[in-house]
């Protein structure tokens, strides 16, 4: 039986879905989290280029990480429902208030479980990478976040300061099973 959900990394039979995500973020305070840089890019498929660097150890541009995106698309009408991506070695600054891995829930989606679908889902990605736990980071203000985090077996480890969002984060632990 085909599943209802797919996460699958991003490619071009997706143009306009991924517009769509991006327009509907447009009209939302909320960050898009999760996406790499998808604000920035006005045309789909020049941010596929650029996800297509991230991957590579090679050309992965100055001052980012590699990088993996996912998106989560309901089999059903085909609609990007989220986007979670995977940070391979946070290093630097990001270590500390950014982690490995980052996700948003489109807008009109909200509270229907899919962020903590997606981040089900994603974890033996992040295994298959060698990881064997993985750091997300959450305002407690984001309630929605830190659910989503604590229902996938997260644990809280401290506060930091996150400079990119001026909001104190925590930073959660989430231990990858073998
Ligand atoms: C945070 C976000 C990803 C949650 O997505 P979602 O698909 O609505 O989350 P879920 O449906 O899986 O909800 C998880 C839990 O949080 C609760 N929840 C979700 N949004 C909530 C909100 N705004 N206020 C209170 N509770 C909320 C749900 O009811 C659910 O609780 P339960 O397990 O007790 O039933 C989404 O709001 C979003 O994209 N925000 C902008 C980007 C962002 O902040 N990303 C996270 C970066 S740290």
């Amino acid at each position: 039986m085909m599943s209802e959900f797919v996460l699958i990394k991003p490619s071009f039979e997706y143009l306009e879905q991924i517009k769509a995500y991006r327009e509907e973020f447009a009209n939302c305070l909320d960050w898009l989290h999760g996406a790499q840089g998808l604000k920035r890019f006005e045309e789909p498929q020049d941010w596929l280029s650029y996800l297509a660097l991230c991957e590579n150890d090679a050309t992965v541009p100055e001052g980012e990480h590699k990088y993996s995106q996912f998106i989560y698309v309901r089999m059903a009408d085909k609609k990007i429902v989220g986007m979670i991506g995977v940070r391979h070695k946070p290093v630097g600054p990001l270590e500390t208030w950014g982690g490995h891995v980052g996700y948003s829930v489109s807008p009109s989606e909200r509270m229907k479980g899919y962020a903590t679908q997606m981040l089900h889902e994603v974890l033996p990605y992040c295994k298959s990478l060698g990881l064997n736990r993985v750091l997300l980071t959450a305002g407690d203000e984001n309630v929605g976040s830190v659910k989503t985090i604590i229902a996938n077996g997260g644990i809280l480890e401290s506060y930091v300061m996150s400079p990119k969002h001026h909001v104190m984060v925590g930073r959660y632990w989430i231990t990858l099973p073998d």
